[in-house]
């Protein structure tokens, strides 16, 4: 451990740092805001207390000295150009992500990529142990950094360890295809507490210690087999968003103002639906245009009175799945606008690109409707974002029941994005109910997104994590 080096009593560990270091063509460097929920609730919750952040910068190389940024400490760990490869483009996201995600795409297993995916998760464990100090509190974020758990309790048995999961858990049946499975649970069970998005995906988990690692249960806890006698806890602790820090951006005049000015460069329709996500095979973007495209085709729904717009992240571009969802949505796109827009007026409005917090609060302050209609989604941040927005009571959130959101949201208008029909009926029905019906609609939602924030998510992961039983041997 240098021993020049700060301390922290609370030390978040996640594959994203809150930024990403940009290089233009000219060799200019710059930092942008790093994608996903993920970096949305940890930043509004790190903003707030002091710690530090270990995580990658987005590039490749070595890794930049610490930095501080916005009352946060910023501790970067350096990919090289075969680890960003094999451990965030192969193993986390070719070969976990589908295989947490229902593979709704088939998972690739390689050898290779798992030594790396240690050998990363290695060097966050040393970074993580280099920051804390005794006895802090560790939080470990998300599917990429599941052997960090169990590599820093060798590294520094004093420290309080939890891990948070942002994606589902997924079912014993699908876990049991990674050749790794059992080393992956043996990392986890390193933390002193796992939080999960629904209760669901925590009994996944507790079946999956069951069955794969034939260790004893019991409700939520998992006996931990290495000589401690320590039972670890698995619970489900559903994240949010910063409401207030939302709404407060919503009412400002100038995100107003562009929200109006946002309806008025697509034509003010009578309806605008949205789309907001990360280009992902998992947020059923496809599903929500083919719906869309027959209710166009049968005349239910016709530019210019009602309109489109997807707002789609550029993201994990170089991966093989990401890139044939990308051609096959833009030749989507393409067809729709060929077969039923009008100059002047498309039938979808298309954007591949990242905006800045305000521009997304404008953009969800002008649609009527909002559709979210993943296949699969720990929870959808979107969603909860939409709601915030809408402090004026209007418009309607179509919502997936398959994401972590719909459990809480569940006055939403449902829908089964593979049944398109259904899918249809939700969109018509979002847009046809009476304004009134709709208001009260979202006045449930607001205050239950409100009543349950990302401070209090924090706060009830906090407190749980300190709650975890005491080690023996630790104990005061
Ligand atoms: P995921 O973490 O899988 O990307 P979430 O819905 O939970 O999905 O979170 C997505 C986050 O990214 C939200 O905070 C959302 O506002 C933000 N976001 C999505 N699309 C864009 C975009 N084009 N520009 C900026 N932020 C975006
Ligand atoms: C989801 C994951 C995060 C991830 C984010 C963006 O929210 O849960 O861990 O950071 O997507 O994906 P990316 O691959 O760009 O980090």
């Amino acid at each position: 451990m240098p021993p020049a080096q700060q301390r922290y009593d609370l030390v978040i560990a996640a594959n994203r740092l809150p930024v990403d270091k940009v290089v233009s063509e000219s060799g200019e460097e710059s930092w942008q805001r790093s994608p996903g929920g993920l970096v949305t609730a940890m930043e509004s919750v790190m903003r707030n207390q002091p710690g530090a952040w270990v995580g990658w910068a987005g590039g490749t190389g070595p890794a930049e000295e610490p930095f501080d940024l916005d009352g946060m400490h910023l501790h970067p760990v350096g990919l090289s150009v075969e680890e960003v490869r094999d451990f965030y483009e192969g193993f986390s996201n070719d070969t976990l992500w589908p295989i947490y995600h229902d593979v709704i795409v088939p998972a690739s297993f390689h050898r290779d990529w798992w030594a790396t995916y240690r050998q990363v998760n290695a060097r966050f464990a040393e970074a993580v142990a280099d920051v804390a100090a005794p006895g802090a509190r560790v939080w470990i974020q998300d599917y990429q950094l599941q052997l960090v758990p169990a590599l820093v309790r060798r590294l520094r048995p004093d420290l309080r360890i939890g891990w948070f999961n942002h994606i589902p858990f997924p079912p014993v049946e699908l876990f049991a295809q990674l050749p790794w499975r059992g080393q992956l649970l043996e990392g986890l069970l390193g933390a002193d507490f796992l939080g999960f998005q629904r209760q669901a995906d925590a009994q996944n988990f507790v079946r999956a210690c069951r069955q794969l690692l034939r260790v004893a249960t019991k409700g939520d806890t998992v006996a931990v087999d290495d000589g401690s006698r320590r039972r670890v806890r698995a619970s489900a602790i559903p994240i949010s968003v910063d409401f207030k820090g939302m709404e407060d951006l919503a009412q400002q005049p100038s995100v107003v103002a562009r929200a109006h000015e946002l309806r008025e460069s697509v034509g003010n329709p009578r309806v605008l639906m949205l789309g907001v996500d990360r280009l992902d095979y998992t947020k059923g973007i496809r599903h929500r245009l083919k719906a869309y495209e027959e209710l166009l085709a049968e005349g239910k729904v016709s530019p210019p009175e009602v309109t489109f717009l997807q707002v789609a992240t550029p993201s994990r571009e170089r991966v093989e799945a990401y890139q044939h969802l990308r051609s096959e949505i833009e030749q989507t796109v393409g067809r729709i606008n060929g077969d039923h827009g009008e100059i002047g007026a498309p039938a979808v409005h298309y954007l591949h690109h990242s905006y800045p917090r305000e521009e997304m609060a404008a953009f969800f302050q002008a649609a009527d409707v909002m559709l979210v209609t993943p296949l699969r989604d720990g929870m959808n941040l979107v969603a909860k974002e939409y709601v915030t927005c809408r402090y004026d009571l209007g418009g309607a959130l179509v919502l997936s029941e398959f994401t972590g959101a719909w459990h809480e949201l569940h006055q939403a208008f449902a829908c089964n994005p593979h049944d398109i029909e259904g899918l249809k009926q939700a969109i018509l029905r979002a847009i046809n109910t009476p304004t009134k019906e709709k208001q009260r609609i979202m006045r449930s939602l607001r205050r239950r997104v409100s009543q349950h924030d990302v401070q209090r998510w924090a706060k009830r992961y906090l407190a749980a994590l300190d709650a975890a039983p005491e080690r023996p041997g630790t104990a005061s």
